[in-house]
């Protein structure tokens, strides 16, 4: 019995077809779908600041993708001022609101954004001035 418990826990643990849910998850249209009403990519803003000088500013908060997905995900769960990277966006375009999207859903889309770094603007880009909010 125990090994039938084991094997069934493992099993569950490599779940080939939970895991081929996740890689078929696609982050740009998780992103047109439910984050593009208030995100545009590049400014102009919408109602929310725009993904690339984003990505930037955890670029430069975060030295791994993964923390930084990581990061980002307990934010969309839970936006507030404490876990907001861009804190000055909350002052311009005020709090965004919980995202309903499942937990793998999150981590595509997170991983999507942190993608979206635009090597042009530069991981300086948003620090140039100290108006940066401007830029939006
Ligand atoms: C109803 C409008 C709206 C929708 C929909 C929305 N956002 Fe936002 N988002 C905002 C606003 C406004 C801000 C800026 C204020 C803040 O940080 O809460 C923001 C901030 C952010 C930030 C910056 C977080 C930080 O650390 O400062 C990220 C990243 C982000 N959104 C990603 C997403 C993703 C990904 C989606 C889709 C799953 C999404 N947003 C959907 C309005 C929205």
């Amino acid at each position: 019995m125990k090994r039938l418990v084991l094997v069934m826990g493992m099993a569950l643990f490599i779940n080939p077809a939970a895991d081929a849910a996740t890689k078929t998850l696609d982050g740009q249209a998780i992103f047109d779908r439910n984050c593009s009403v208030c995100h545009t990519v590049s400014p102009p803003p919408k109602s929310a600041p725009p993904i690339a000088p984003l990505a930037s500013r955890y670029r430069i908060k975060f030295k791994t993708k993964e923390e930084g997905v990581n990061h980002m995900v307990a934010f969309l769960k839970s936006p507030n001022t404490q876990n907001a990277v861009e804190s000055q966006a909350i002052r311009r375009f005020g709090l965004m609101p919980p995202s309903p999207l499942s937990e793998p859903e999150l981590r595509v889309v997170a991983g999507w954004v942190w993608d979206q770094y635009n090597p042009a603007t530069g991981a300086c880009g948003g620090l140039r001035n100290k108006g940066r909010m401007n830029q939006y």
